[in-house]
């Protein structure tokens, strides 16, 4: 497969905010580049990650290593006592033309590789219209442990997925 992955530099964090922007299911909550732009540079916490295919950009991961609660704090969840902080994964994309080819599952290994130095455990949120996506993840191990609904958007339910990380 030959893929790289690597820190996202500076001048390409726009370009994947209008990738990222013209994908389900940001598109479909209608979050715009602009939105998603700002989401990345204001959040200091957030690393993100790209993987490369020879020259091409092939897809992206956002991940927090640790402070997962506040993430889901200011989406208005109070999680039970039992699940203590971990990291979070933000935005998970394979680009168009490169799904299908373990991309996204480098991606999440990567990601949860780099989370389990410092926190045992990882959370992420994913539409429950989101069913492919919902279904990649239970398959890399990820169950879920609540539900958000009207998050992000009217009408949108978000589910809250974990996986132990140790
Ligand atoms: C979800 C997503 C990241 C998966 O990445 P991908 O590179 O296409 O998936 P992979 O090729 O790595 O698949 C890995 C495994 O998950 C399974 N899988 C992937 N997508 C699946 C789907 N839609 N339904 C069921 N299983 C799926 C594959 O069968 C594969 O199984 P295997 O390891 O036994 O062969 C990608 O499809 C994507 O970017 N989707 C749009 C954005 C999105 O929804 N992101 C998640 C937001 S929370």
């Amino acid at each position: 497969m030959n893929l790289t992955i690597r820190p996202a530099r500076e001048e390409e964090l726009l370009g994947i905010a209008e990738l990222v922007a013209d994908m389900d299911p940001w598109k479909r909550l209608e979050k715009t580049s602009a939105d998603l732009r700002k989401i990345f540079v204001a959040d200091t916490l957030r690393k993100v990650f790209v993987a490369c295919q020879r020259d091409l950009l092939a897809g992206t991961v956002q991940v927090r290593y640790a402070g997962a609660l506040g993430r889901l704090g200011s989406l208005g969840v109070a999680l039970d006592e039992k699940y203590r902080d971990g990291g979070y994964i933000h935005v998970l994309a394979a680009f168009p033309g490169f799904q299908g080819q373990q991309i996204g599952a480098a991606l999440l290994d990567y990601a949860e590789a780099l989370t389990s130095e410092v926190s045992p455990r990882v959370y992420l949120c994913v539409s429950e219209v989101n069913t492919g996506a919902r279904k990649f993840y239970e398959h890399h191990g990820y169950r879920k442990i609540g539900a958000i609904e009207n998050c992000l958007m009217q009408g949108n339910t978000e589910y809250i997925m974990l996986k132990d990380l140790s």
